[in-house]
């Protein structure tokens, strides 16, 4: 009997919708293709909704959506509400009840796709990003205080204990070990690693000469896990230094782990550097719960229905959703898939400037399958 997945669907806000209907499009195609089964159920949560009955997110949204296999969202952020309201309350609120502890974001050129870094191609930028997703500045500890006074104070501290650095760190090895068992070595690596058996890299990406008390916790775990995982090289980056090597030299990273505020902040400068907001997936995994996968731009409100916002970002989050369910096949065709046409096909990844509607980019990743 071939498997039937329950996917929440979470189209959002803006052109979320859009480009969650050529993400479903192609998650139907594929799984007719692979032969199995995907039966979606959709939630109106988002700006929409908020603004009708002043309701962010039901309470039982996060016992909902734990009946699902997976969750698929598009995009939150309304132009009608105050910036805060619907990342804190659906985005973050979904990512920390669901305990999804990992933000998994890869930075892949894809051929034919143009980067603003000169002279570098698909060979040298395909590295992935760890991101720990629920803890850290984002914990949200803190207060204000005297506020309005001159004496004013606000505090917002970054918060992490050993079990959720150990988790992050661990996830970010068990990747390069996925990246590497199957397919060929990192390319990164020298003579004398591949002598030594190594087969890929992890990179901390740390602050490790300020944050001396947090960065501390993050380094001396890392080096800890690390032993467990022989064949992995180690590397450490500080994070400005981080910044500087994804544009100089990208092709040093294969994965990068991080707390959450430095990788909400690389992975922007990350998306920037594959072509934009446009081709950039991400996945908030909690490797023993459910996940929830969605591009990683915003909701771009003022390309709303037009027509003319680019799926590919969520077409690709959608291949990530398969792989995590363990229909790896079907996955890596949506990739290949969106490889061709990016090579083949589109003109640019730029809203509107893609030479094809939203709906004719889904068409041609399915016909490709
Ligand atoms: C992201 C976003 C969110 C974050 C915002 C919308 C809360 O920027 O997914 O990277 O900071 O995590
Ligand atoms: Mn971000």
């Amino acid at each position: 009997m071939s498997k039937t997945y329950k996917i929440a669907v979470l189209p959002g806000d803006g052109t979320g919708p859009e480009v969650i209907a050529e993400g479903l499009k192609v998650l139907n195609a594929a799984a007719k293709k692979f032969g199995f089964g995907v039966e979606t159920k959709e939630f109106d949560w988002g700006g929409d909704r908020y603004l009708a009955t002043g309701n962010v997110l039901p309470d039982d949204a996060a016992e909902t959506l734990k009946q699902f296999d997976a969750v698929y969202l598009g995009a939150i952020g309304h132009p009608k509400v105050k910036p805060g309201i619907l990342e804190k309350g659906i985005l973050l609120k979904l990512r920390f009840d669901l305990d999804q502890y990992i933000n998994l974001r890869p930075v892949k050129l894809y051929p034919g796709v143009e980067t603003p870094l000169a002279g570098k191609g698909p060979e040298d930028i395909d590295y992935v990003v760890v991101r720990e997703n629920t803890g850290g500045i984002y914990t949200g500890i803190g207060g204000i205080s005297m506020k309005g006074s001159k004496d004013e104070v606000a505090v917002q501290s970054m918060v992490y204990n050993r079990m959720q650095v150990e988790r992050a760190v661990r996830f970010a090895f068990e990747q390069a070990l996925k990246r590497h068992s199957s397919e060929p070595p990192w390319k990164g690596l020298s003579n004398k690693d591949l002598a030594d058996g190594k087969i890929g890299q992890v990179t901390l990406c740390g602050k490790t000469n300020v944050l001396t008390f947090v960065f501390d916790l993050w380094e001396r775990t890392f080096y800890e896990v690390a032993k467990e995982y022989p064949q992995i090289k180690t590397g450490y980056c500080h994070v400005d230094a981080t910044c500087m090597w994804m544009v100089k030299n990208p092709e040093w990273f294969d994965v990068i782990v991080t707390c959450n505020i430095f990788g909400d902040i690389i992975t922007d400068l990350g998306a920037m550097t594959q072509g934009g907001m446009g081709i950039a997936a991400g996945g908030n995994i909690n490797p023993q719960g459910v996940s929830m996968f969605e591009p990683i731009g915003g909701s771009a409100p003022k390309y709303t229905g037009m027509g003319v916002i680019n799926p590919l970002a969520a077409i690709s989050a959608g291949a990530m959703m398969l792989d995590f369910l363990g229909e790896s096949e079907a996955s890596e065709a949506i990739e290949k898939s969106v490889a061709f046409i990016t090579g083949h096909k589109l003109k640019s990844m730029a809203a509107g400037k893609m030479g094809y509607s939203t709906s004719e980019v889904g068409d041609l990743v399915v016909e490709n399958l």
